[in-house]
């Protein structure tokens, strides 16, 4: 992990206030895990001192390129999204524990799910599960069809599946409806997304292995501030937490409070 100068080499909108962006330097080399994130200043403001985690969606490792997925929310994404090819961006990382690879090895039927902004790290996960000879599904949820994007991407890796809230694109409902709709025969399950999907994902999955992706806010991202502090399941001292930013972003499923 360092503080090292990135320059955009691509910039496109790929859904509604959902940008692509390409960054090209030599840390991509040690980005290797997928699950990881960056934290990004965004530009050299008081408003936006503090820098913006974004997920690691995908690696080119010829290129030394990688790829995040952002929706514009606040400033902070505002000001990404006005950069151009060229733009040096100050990046901070490969952060966190990702995505452990080592489970999927010994199970058959893996189903990948996200929501939102937490579908483009399952992109680069599904990549390396695939290169690894590992079959895989997909459930991706979007508020409507305005947001959905990479959807034709998954398709290559493995059977897709795409909710809506508003049904104005594939089933109509939340992630869980499609398992549930579905009836997918799943024995791991990663999964990255909002709160309330996740704990709903924790329940549906009761007894089966899964690896849950959270989404916290953050200061430092290195362990230092304790922002992004979640407590541990179970601990009825209360006093046990876990930090999303360096022990995460990736829990088991029963280890922390959702
Ligand atoms: C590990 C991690 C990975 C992430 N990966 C992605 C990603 O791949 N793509 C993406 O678009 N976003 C991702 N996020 C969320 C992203 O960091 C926030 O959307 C961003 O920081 C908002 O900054 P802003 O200045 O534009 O908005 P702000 O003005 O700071 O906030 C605008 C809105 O965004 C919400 N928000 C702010 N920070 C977060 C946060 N950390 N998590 C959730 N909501 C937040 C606020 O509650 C508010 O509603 C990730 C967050 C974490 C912790
Ligand atoms: S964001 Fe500072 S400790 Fe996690």
């Amino acid at each position: 992990m360092k503080i090292s100068e990135v320059r955009i080499t691509g910039q496109r909108e790929i859904a509604n206030r959902i940008y692509e962006l390409k960054l090209h330097g030599e840390v991509v080399d040690e980005m290797t895990n997928p699950g990881q994130f960056v934290h990004l200043r965004t530009d050299g403001s008081f408003e936006t001192l503090l820098r913006r985690p974004i997920s690691i969606a995908d690696v080119d490792r010829n290129k030394q390129e990688v790829t995040i997925i952002y929706r514009v929310e606040g400033a902070g994404t505002s000001n990404l999204a006005a950069k151009r090819p060229g733009d040096v961006v100050d990046l901070l990382g490969p952060l966190g524990n990702g995505f452990s690879l080592a489970p999927a090895e010994q199970h058959r039927k893996v189903l990948l799910v996200g929501g939102g902004i937490g579908v483009p790290p399952l992109y680069y996960l599904s990549r390396q599960l695939k290169s690894r000879g590992v079959e895989v599904k997909h459930v991706l949820g979007f508020s409507s069809k305005a947001e959905v994007f990479y959807e034709e991407k998954f398709s290559e890796l493995g059977e897709t599946y795409v909710t809506t809230v508003d049904g104005s694109h594939g089933l109509k409902g939340f992630v869980t409806d499609a398992i549930t709709k579905y009836g997918f025969d799943y024995d791991l399950l990663y999964a990255c997304g909002p709160t309330p999907m996740l704990k709903a994902l924790e329940q549906a999955s009761e007894g089966k292995e899964a690896y849950l992706s959270l989404e916290q806010r953050m200061g430092c991202a290195v362990g230092a501030c304790l922002a992004c502090v979640v407590h541990v399941q179970g601990d009825e001292t209360g006093a046990d937490y876990r930090k999303v930013c360096k022990d995460g972003p990736v829990f088991p499923a029963g280890e922390v409070v959702l």
